[in-house]
């Protein structure tokens, strides 16, 4: 198959050819302010198992639905509690996935069987475009082959998709570079199953109460229940070992530093690059600029593996509001390999 890539700023028809591709059941590259997603028509369970083979992903792991505006969500979903329309109204357009009882018309090839769905209304407004043109909900998991990092570019997408799909939509760089906030309404207490760029401090000003999953802590077995079936699958990783050093950033630095052979990388704040000079450094952004470390870490990630390093040394910033996401995808990477100085 050739994966054509479509630029809607140059190509006025960009938009309409990608939604005719969703329409006929392909699948499509498309972004969103978080990460590209791999679009399908979520109703419909071939396309979907499309998104399946392309990825390589588990079939246990279902997908998040994205919508192109607010008052779409009662046709994928039969429920709407109180706090989900709290939710969806401070936060909607947004980077914040809902987990709510689904509707009869989502196939289980689309929730994996489940009877809950993820999800969100993106702020990108060409992927609302997208979804609006398409005139149906668009099921898309992040765009990268399965367990690798989440695609930030275009060209990201057509690294791991390129001859798998019908097209990619180039809508430039993410904004905030990190998955949705995954947050389940399904439980007596609302769950926090993955942090993102709406922060833990956020859901809790706006609900009270806010459980956090153990599966942000630590590594999960592969046959364990868990709330967010992604969760439990090696995620992000780099080729080589990495190992997340957690402390002061100077200390951290000079600890880095200490380790060092001439195949190490590291992935370091940008006030410290200078330690690692004549090293494979990949700047994660300045210490206290979260913004820039969220939209540049899977990018970085990817970096590492057109390299010759054999292990990777990684500074990481403190759990507060988007460090907790930040955090959470660089001990992801590491598969929870940590040392606290
Ligand atoms: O920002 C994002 O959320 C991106 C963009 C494309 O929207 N999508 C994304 O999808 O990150 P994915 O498939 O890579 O991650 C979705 C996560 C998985 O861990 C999955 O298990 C979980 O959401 N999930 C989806 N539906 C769920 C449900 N009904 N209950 C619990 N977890 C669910
Ligand atoms: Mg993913």
């Amino acid at each position: 198959m050739i994966t054509k890539l479509l630029h809607p700023l140059l190509d006025s028809t960009a938009l309409k050819q990608a939604a005719d591709l969703i329409c006929a059941g392909e699948v499509v590259g498309m972004p969103t302010e978080t990460v590209y997603g791999l679009g399908a028509n979520a109703y419909d369970s071939v396309a979907v198992r499309k998104i399946f083979e392309a990825k390589g992903r588990p079939q246990d792991n279902p997908l998040i639905i994205h919508l192109g505006d607010i008052e779409q969500l009662p046709e994928v979903c039969p429920m709407i509690t109180t706090q989900a329309m709290q939710l969806a109204r401070r936060f909607w357009p947004g980077p914040l996935t809902i987990v709510l009882p689904k509707s009869a018309q989502i196939p289980p090839a689309t929730s994996a069987g489940l009877h809950t769905i993820g999800v969100r209304v993106p702020a990108n407004p060409l992927a609302r475009q997208l979804i609006r043109m398409a005139g149906v909900p668009i099921a898309a998991p992040s765009a990268n082959l399965s367990g690798r990092p989440s695609p930030t570019t275009a060209q990201h997408v057509m690294r791991d998709m390129d001859g798998k799909i019908a097209a990619v939509l180039d809508g430039g760089p993410c904004t905030v570079g990190l998955e949705s906030t995954i947050i389940s309404l399904c439980e007596k207490i609302p769950r926090l199953l993955r942090p993102g760029a709406i922060t833990l401090e956020q859901l809790r000003d706006a609900l009270g109460e806010v459980a956090i999953d153990h599966a942000l802590y630590e590594q999960l077995a592969e046959n364990e229940q868990v709330s967010a079936p992604g969760m439990k699958y090696r995620h992000y990783a780099p080729k080589a070992p990495v190992t997340v050093v957690r402390g002061a950033p100077d200390v951290t630095a000079a600890y880095i530093a200490r380790q060092l052979t001439p195949t190490t990388g590291v992935l370091c704040f940008s006030e410290y690059a200078e330690l690692f000079a004549g090293h494979t450094v990949q700047i994660l952004g300045g210490k206290d600029d979260l913004q820039a470390q969220a939209q540049e870490i899977f990018g970085c990630l990817r970096a590492f593996d057109d390299t010759a390093v054999t292990e990777i040394y990684a500074q990481c910033p403190p759990d507060d509001g988007l460090g907790l996401a930040i955090a959470n995808r660089i001990q992801k990477a590491a598969g929870f390999h940590l040392i606290t100085l």
